[in-house]
């Protein structure tokens, strides 16, 4: 990976405050496009703020307030042109609870084509094929190809968040954000996320909020650790864990605090 690789995301001085509790301080951090990023750093200090600031999510709060700049893609996702809607397609997000809609399998799929598509345009034939590229792309499609009707939340936890990955990908994201993804998941279906995130990197960019050391450190080509809302280093992955260029992040991944 080249310095002069394309970015995902940029941002600049990046501030966050939530009412007047400032969570991040002035972020540069630079995000490759088509790799897997990991934030990392002890609860508390802003992993999943600074991923939300990514798709504009922070501002579902009501108190929010950002300084600085966020470039997606090379555009300034503040820029007054730039549409909230176009830019949550873009950058699609998984939480840490999978939280299917308490529908069937199908109709979570294809739920945002749907929300996306002005009514009448799209036909059964196109959603049906949608359905099966992304749960083939995934890795559902055999074991769920003949219960593409079961509701969404009888499913295995493991499934269900493969299914919550899957339902953004007919909106063509570019970047997919996750937030501790496997934090409900036993080892098989921690690894089994895992998998699927190497099986998706390249075609997109995925940055990953997880406080599992282990994880970042098999699951990620680069990790950034913060600490108390400052980004404290940013670098490749084997390079933080043998030779991290700041102290404070030795002491994080030699477990003294957090
Ligand atoms: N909606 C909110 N309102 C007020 N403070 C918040 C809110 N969300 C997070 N915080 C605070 O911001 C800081 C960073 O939180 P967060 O980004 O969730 O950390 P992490 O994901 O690293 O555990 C914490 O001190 C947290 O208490
Ligand atoms: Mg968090």
């Amino acid at each position: 990976m080249t310095d002069a690789a394309p970015l995902a995301i940029e941002t600049r001085g990046l501030d966050l405050w939530y009412g007047d509790f400032q969570a991040l301080y002035g972020v540069d951090v630079r995000v490759r496009a088509g790799i897997i990023t990991s934030l990392i750093g002890p609860s508390g200090c802003g992993k999943t703020t600074l991923l939300r600031c990514f798709n504009r999510i922070n501002e579902r709060y009501p108190n929010v307030r950002t300084g600085g700049v966020i470039r997606v893609l090379g555009e300034d996702i503040y820029d007054p042109s730039v549409s909230l809607i176009e830019l949550r397609k873009a950058v699609g997000m998984v939480f840490q609870r999978p939280n299917p809609l308490p529908i069937s399998v199908y109709e979570n799929v294809v739920f945002g084509l749907r929300v996306h598509t002005p009514r009448g345009e799209l036909k059964r034939a196109a959603l049906d094929e949608a359905v099966e590229k992304a749960l083939t792309e995934v890795g559902l499609w055999k074991d769920l190809k003949d219960r593409l009707h079961d509701r969404a939340t009888t499913l295995q936890l493991e499934q269900q968040q493969k299914l919550c990955i899957a339902r953004l990908l007919p909106l063509k994201p570019d970047i997919i954000l996750m937030d501790e993804p496997c934090s409900a998941l036993d080892v098989e279906g921690t690894r089994a996320i895992e998998e699927l995130m190497f099986e998706l990197r390249g075609r997109y960019t995925i940055v990953i909020v997880t406080h599992n050391m282990a994880q970042a450190r098999r699951a990620s080509d680069e990790c950034v650790f913060l600490l108390l809302g400052k980004l404290i280093e940013h670098s490749r992955t084997a390079d933080l864990f043998l030779s991290p260029k700041e102290a404070r992040t030795a002491e994080y991944i030699e477990g003294r605090y957090g």
